[in-house]
């Protein structure tokens, strides 16, 4: 009996339930989501005279990083982008790479910056966007990660998600909202769902 007593750090019902929570969530295990939150290619702005966007040979991107889980934080590995041109096959036309870092529970990241080009046929974009077609570039996201829980690190997990953007004349991507990138390549493109309700999705 006294061995109990002094062993019982928390034995009241609320203080037994804030455990079993705080543990449950501790236990979360979802990798973070990203997004391309813009995407703009100075190049295919028609509204700009072409002579001055024939040397724009970069694209300007705000990628989001987000950790859904509300205990555990993220540490990443060095992530690698590659951004491509067209689709099957796609022309790989750029690489980014953002150095490791970690991410706090419940938070959310942006990288915001222009990645240069190369080997785009920028007249043949730009002739397509101007008669009202989408070109499609799509961006590829190769990682590593692993997730804090408790005081310790999970084992080393891929973090590989991909997806089209399609850009129009004005150089914006079409889709207003952000583009989540997800595993698998979708082959061609299609009619996407809206994913307003998606933000948890487990691996
Ligand atoms: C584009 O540049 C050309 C030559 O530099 C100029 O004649 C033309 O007016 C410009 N157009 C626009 C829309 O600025
Ligand atoms: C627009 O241009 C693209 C590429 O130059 C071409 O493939 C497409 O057929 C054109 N579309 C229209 C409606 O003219
Ligand atoms: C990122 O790119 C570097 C250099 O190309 C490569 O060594 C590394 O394995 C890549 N990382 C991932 C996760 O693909």
């Amino acid at each position: 009996m006294r061995g109990e007593n002094t062993l019982c750090l928390c034995c009241s019902i609320p203080c037994l339930l804030t455990l079993f929570i705080w543990m449950g969530l501790s236990l979360q295990n979802y990798k973070p989501n990203c997004y391309i939150e813009d995407f703009y290619v100075p190049a295919l702005n028609k509204h700009i005279n072409s002579t001055a966007t024939t040397a724009a040979n970069f694209i300007f991107f705000d990628l989001k990083l987000q950790n859904v889980m509300e205990e555990n934080g993220v540490l990443y590995d060095t992530i690698n982008l590659t951004f491509s041109y067209g689709l099957n096959p796609s022309l790989p036309i750029g690489k980014y790479t953002l150095p490791g870092s970690y991410q706090g529970h419940k938070k959310t990241a942006h990288r915001r910056d222009v990645v240069l080009t190369h080997g785009v046929n920028w007249d043949d974009a730009f002739a397509a966007v101007l008669n009202g077609s989408k070109v499609v570039f799509r961006v590829d996201l190769a990682g590593k990660v692993k997730l804090k829980r408790f005081f310790s690190y999970s084992r080393t997990k891929a973090l590989v998600v991909g997806a089209d953007v399609e850009v129009d004349g004005s150089g914006n991507k079409v889709r207003r909202k952000a583009i989540k990138l997800k595993s698998g390549r979708s082959g061609k493109p299609k009619l996407q769902l809206e994913a307003g309700g998606s933000f948890i999705s487990s691996f």
